[in-house]
This record gives structure tokens, sequence and C-alpha cells, in this order.
């Protein structure tokens, strides 16, 4: 599954955008308040509202008004493109979120269309399509369907006009597509780890996924360490390849139930617990369980990574959120960090711009220059400390 392009319009700062052809791993870069955790905010949004409806998902967020971009007309849209495999057919979702007469938010238009072929005559199949409750759904299973003319469509109404189609209509439970885009929406995550937040001590027991700020990193530890003990050495073994210093990882169980993580740094003979090492090597531990998560996310968000990691770490870090990407899932980065950015390959770097208050996506494989240098064996920190990332500000 990989998401292909991101269009938006009317959301916040991205007053009308596209970010199109996303490699799996996707770096975006940009000075302070330009948009990127709003970028990422999309997805949480798409999720609070399949999870409820669009004007809960608008009201946790300042209501329609404030999520619409300031000083604009018309509805707030989202278009995600998207295919399961290359080999399968491009699947676009469509929504549209406007206010009734009485400023209540409701779907102006919401559509699901895949798309067989990339030639300019293959249409796209229209497999749902609704407008303020209204609206039609495919009920063939597509598998035995050779031609669009084949489809047969059934007139649906739906209990509320803030209600997602795609969550409101039972049938989709055998579609496969549909299955996957709720499962992509669903199973988003953002990670915006905190060291601090991750040394306090949790209540006993387990919990299966790390959490957003991590603070549940010994609970998804004792999980893996107990249920899947071949992720958690493998863990282990990259934080020793990964970290230097680090000349061994063990972990053992005490009487409380609590995992003791214990590294063995340089020559100290004694080895450290989780609890007394450094910043650096606990936020790679707790990326490391994030990434090697053996139900792992099908699309993640991560938060300025850079923090409290040194330089090596970084060209780590980028490598190992490289292979995460590549075994299947899409890694979406934010950062503000040159050093990062070095680790970085042209295609995986995108940067944002304000351009009288909205926000402009720009590509580095895009830019001649950019481009050029990095032909030329150059690393993308040092051209954007040099000033080649137009519009960005220098840090
Ligand atoms: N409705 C809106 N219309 C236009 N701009 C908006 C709207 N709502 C928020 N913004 C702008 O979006 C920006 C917030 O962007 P965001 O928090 O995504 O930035 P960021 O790149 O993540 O910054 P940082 O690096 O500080 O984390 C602010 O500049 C804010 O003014
Ligand atoms: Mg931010």
């Amino acid at each position: 599954m990989k998401i292909e392009s991101i269009r938006l319009k009317n959301f916040k700062a991205f007053k009308d955008t596209l970010m199109s052809d996303i490699p799996r791993l996707c770096v975006i870069v940009g000075a302070n308040g330009v948009g990127k955790s709003t970028f990422f905010e999309v997805f949480g949004f798409l999720k609070d509202a399949l999870a409820d409806n669009v004007s809960k998902a608008l009201n946790k967020r300042g209501g329609f008004r404030e999520v619409k971009s300031r000083d604009s007309d018309g509805a707030i849209e989202i278009e995600i493109q998207f295919r399961e495999a290359a080999s399968k057919p491009l699947v676009t979702y469509f929504l549209a979120i406007e206010e009734n007469k009485k400023g209540t938010p409701i779907i102006k238009r919401e559509t699901l269309t895949l798309k067989y072929g990339s030639g300019c005559n293959s249409q796209p199949w229209y497999f749902l399509d609704f407008a303020r409750g209204n609206g039609f759904a495919v009920t063939n299973e597509l598998e035995h369907v050779e031609h669009k003319t084949a489809l047969q469509r059934e007139a649906q109404t739906l209990a509320r006009p803030d209600i997602l189609a795609i969550k409101g209509l039972a049938q989709f439970q055998k579609f496969p597509v549909m299955m996957k885009l709720g499962s992509l929406i669903e199973q988003w995550h953002i990670s915006d780890f905190h060291s601090n937040r991750a040394r306090q001590v949790q209540e006993e027991g387990y919990a299966e996924h790390l959490s957003s700020e991590g603070e549940n990193l010994s609970l998804v530890t004792r999980f893996l360490y107990e249920r899947h003990p071949t992720i958690f050495n493998e863990i282990l073994e990259r934080l020793k390849q990964r970290v230097p210093g680090i000349n061994s990882a063990a972990a053992k169980i005490t009487e409380e139930g609590r995992v003791l993580l214990k590294f063995q740094e340089g020559n100290f003979k004694d080895p450290f617990l989780a609890r007394y090492v450094s910043d650096g090597t606990l936020k790679m531990f707790a990326y490391l369980v994030l990434l090697y998560d053996p139900s792992p996310h099908p699309l993640l968000c991560v938060e300025e990574p850079e923090n409290q990691l040194y330089i090596k770490l970084l060209w780590e870090l980028a490598e190992e959120f490289r292979i995460c990407a590549n075994r299947g899932g899409q890694v979406f980065i934010s950062t503000h960090s040159p050093d990062f950015l070095n680790a970085l390959e042209l295609d995986e770097v995108f940067w944002l711009i304000k351009k009288q208050g909205y926000t402009t996506i720009k590509r580095a494989r895009d830019d001649k220059q950019i481009a050029a240098f990095m032909a030329e064996g150059d690393q993308m920190g040092y051209l954007w400390k040099q000033g080649f990332f137009e519009g960005v500000a220098l840090q």
C-alpha cells in the first residue's frame, strides 16, 4: 500500500497544494509554522472523521472556520491517491466539506474511483459517489467485473450528511480496497517521541504499540520481550550495530514484571539500566521498537526525529526509516535538521515554504541546481545551509 499523491484545498495553511509521486520515505523540511504538522494532521482528521463524523473531527480542531484556510472561498478538500501494489489500479479518494446555511458542516461530495491502466483512455470507475448524504455505491464484487458497464450501482441514503460513506456503508466490508483504505486511516500513527516521557515508570501490563509520545515504552518492551522474542532480539542487535559504544544489550524481567534493559557501554564493567542511558540511546531504542512493530502501521508520521540524536545516529536512523518504508509501509518525517538532510536521497526530500500566508510544496529533485549538486555527490543539508532551498530561512 502506497500513497501516490495528496491534494489539499482550503485545509488550514494549505490553500491549494499538491504533493505527487510521493516516495515510500518522504521527508518534509521547513521553518517553524510552515505547515509540516498540519500536513500530518490531515490523516488525524480523516481518522477522527471515520471514527465519528466530519463535524466531530472539525470540532476537535476548533470547528469548520478554524480549519478552513483563512480568507478563502469554497469547500475544504482532501484528495488521496493510493495503490495497493504497483500492478493494482490507482484508487482516488476525494472528500469535500462545506457548511450549510445553518452553519453545520456537511459532506459536499465524497467519491472513490478506481483507474486501471495509465493512458488517457483509461477512464476512472466510480465506485462510490455521494453528496450531502445521498448517492450510490457499487455492489458487485470487483474481481468479477470485466468492464465498467457491468458495474451495479445501488442508491443509498446515509444516516447523516456529515458521515463518511466509507464508514456508513456496511457492504464495503467485502471490498478489499475499501478495507485497505479504512485500515490505512485507522492504523495511521504519529510519533512525537519525548525521552522524558519514556522514562516515566508505568503501571504493570502490556502495550502492543508504542504511543505517540513514547510514555508506554516499558510496556511495549515487555510485550515484545515476552511475546515476540525474535523481534526483540533483532531490536537489541540493531541497537548494538547502530549506537557506537554499546557493546551489548540485554534484558531481564524483574519480580514486579518490569523489563530491565541493560546496555554495556564502552569499557564499563557494570551495565547501565535503560533508565540511566543517554537520551539518544533511549530514543534510538524507541524508534527501533516503533519500526519493528510486529503489526506495523501502514502509514507512519514522525515529528522531528533529530532532537537529542547526534550526527552519526541521524544517518543510522535515516537508514532504519528507509528499511521500514521499503518493507511495504510508508513513512513521512518532518525535520529542521540539516544533519538529517545530509543522510537523505534526492528523491526523498520535499520542502515547504509560505507565500502570502499559504503553504507551497517544493521537491528537491525538481530543483535543477540541487539535483545537479546531488549528482556530483553533494549532500542536501549542506546545500540547505548554503541557501539553495529557495525560500527556506536558514536556521
Ligand atoms: N485556517 C488557517 N488558515 C491559514 N493558516 C492557518 C490556519 N490554521 C493554522 N494556520 C497556520 O498554520 C501554521 C501552523 O503550521 P504547523 O504547526 O503545521 O507548522 P510546522 O511546520 O509544523 O511548524 P514547527 O516547525 O514549529 O512544528 C501557522 O503558521 C498558522 O498560522
Ligand atoms: Mg510542527
